[in-house]
């Protein structure tokens, strides 16, 4: 059980790359199991989820070869899985509905865990399966599915990133034109786009709300880099941010973090672009309300990091979190260490200024966590951040070494009983 022992630490400086995008790779690995020969993803980087998805793929009968930082995947035959414990990791494992329904024409598995920042159902994805003529029905925990896939046209209620990537699969195999309406546009859908494409699927528009599959018979197996992390790269640039730091985000996408960036713009930071990459500057000063939308508008992931950078802020912001309806846990920790939050419902007003002291405090999600690490950056006196289930490290590879080579001074220990701190 890792816990994070962070001392305020002084202006952040220097540089971090940003690795391969967890959100990208996920979808990927779950499309490679459409693929009739082995398919190579590069740069993955080392995060717990990618494991537990590793885990997932091989209950479906996939081979995964792991060298240096590639995966390789052979799916030559597919089975449904009997064993639940790696779907019960993480949410994405419910990304292999998809391609079983597309290559076996039906599909028998655990339903999916991840973070519990919401109910987080599956109606989407199967509303979208039964426009395509396959019927599904939720029985002892699983979800279970049967009938072959047929083109046709799917409205989403909701542009669900999920949902979009599990039927953009189904369709890439299925015969014939299948258009998804209220299709999810995050960079993420784009990249698995042209991740089937190079294998041969034959698609339109993603990256829009109406995507245009033409299903293909067969997917053969690529090698294939994903984006880089916007999170990461947009959690890094909260923590500079909120330490008046001067950073260079190498390999980050700019017209990936509009949203962000323009926000952080509007607290008076510095940001730049060059061959180089990000060169972020300065302090944020003034307030900033926050909305939390499909993408481009605020991503739901980056807004834990910017209700740190919130409480360092002149005067009064409002953020609503439209999303999921339970992603202000880090609130409460944050509140702990000093800060004037109050939440109420989907609405939390964070009054700026005050300043934080080090204190216990729980990651009790992904992106909580990284709140509440670079919180404890600029507390004063030391934070212990107590990470239980290894929230942190299913998203982030090692993010407390890449702000230590800026200049944090965060060490982890792990296996320490945090109970006796949990009660100071
Ligand atoms: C993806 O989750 C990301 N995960 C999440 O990243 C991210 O927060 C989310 O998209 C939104 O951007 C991965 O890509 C692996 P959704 P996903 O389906 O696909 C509701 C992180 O920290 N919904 O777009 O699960 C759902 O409950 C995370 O890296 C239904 O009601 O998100 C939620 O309120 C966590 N029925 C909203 O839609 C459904 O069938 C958005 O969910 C599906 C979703």
């Amino acid at each position: 059980m890792p816990v994070y022992h962070i001392r305020q630490s002084p202006v952040l400086q220097g540089e971090a790359q940003i690795n391969v995008a967890k959100n990208a790779v996920l979808p990927i690995l779950a499309a490679s199991l459409l693929c009739s020969s082995p398919v190579t993803v590069r740069k993955v980087p080392k995060l717990k989820d990618i494991d537990s998805m590793a885990e997932v793929l091989k209950a479906c009968g996939a081979q995964i070869q792991k060298e240096e930082d590639s995966l390789t995947i052979r799916a030559p035959a597919l089975n449904n899985p009997i064993e639940s414990a790696p779907f019960h990791k993480l949410r994405a494992s419910v990304l292999v509905l998809g391609p079983l329904c597309a290559r076996l024409h039906e599909a028998d598995v655990p339903l999916p865990g991840g973070c519990a920042i919401g109910q987080r159902p599956v109606d989407i994805h199967l509303k979208g399966l039964k426009a395509m003529g396959v019927e599904s029905h939720l029985e002892n925990s699983r979800v279970i599915s049967r009938g072959t896939p047929k083109s046709g046209y799917i409205y989403l209620d909701f542009p669900s990133v999920g949902a979009t990537e599990n039927l953009l699969m189904t369709a890439a195999l299925t015969k014939g034109v299948t258009r998804i309406e209220n299709a999810a546009k995050e960079p993420e859908i784009v990249d698995l786009a042209d991740f089937l494409t190079l294998a041969g699927a034959r698609i339109w528009g993603a990256g829009t709300g109406t995507i245009v599959i033409d299903g293909v018979e067969k997917l053969t197996g690529v090698e294939f880099t994903p984006i880089p992390d916007r999170i990461e790269a947009g959690t890094l640039a909260c923590a500079a941010a909120v330490t008046d730091g001067s950073i260079l985000l190498t390999g980050a996408r700019s017209d990936h973090l509009r949203s962000l960036l323009h926000k952080l713009r509007e607290t008076g930071m510095l940001i730049l672009e060059d061959a180089r990459g990000l060169h972020l500057r300065g302090r944020a000063k003034r307030a900033v309300d926050i909305h939390t939308l499909s993408y481009p508008g605020f991503p739901t992931d980056l807004q834990a990091p910017m209700m740190t950078v919130a409480t360092q802020t002149k005067g009064q912001s409002i953020f609503m979190e439209t999303i999921f309806e339970n992603r202000y846990m880090h609130a409460v920790s944050l509140c702990r260490m000093g800060a004037n939050i109050r939440t109420e419902g989907r609405m939390a007003l964070i009054q700026g200024g005050a300043p934080l002291t080090g204190a216990t405090v729980e990651a009790t999600d992904l992106r909580a966590g990284a709140a509440l690490m670079i919180a404890g950056l600029i507390a004063q006196g030391e934070t212990y951040l107590v990470d239980k289930p290894g929230h942190i490290s299913r998203g982030y590879d090692l993010l407390d070494q890449k702000l230590n080579a800026m200049g944090a001074r965060i060490s982890c220990e792990t296996g320490r009983a945090p109970e006796a701190r949990l009660t100071k």
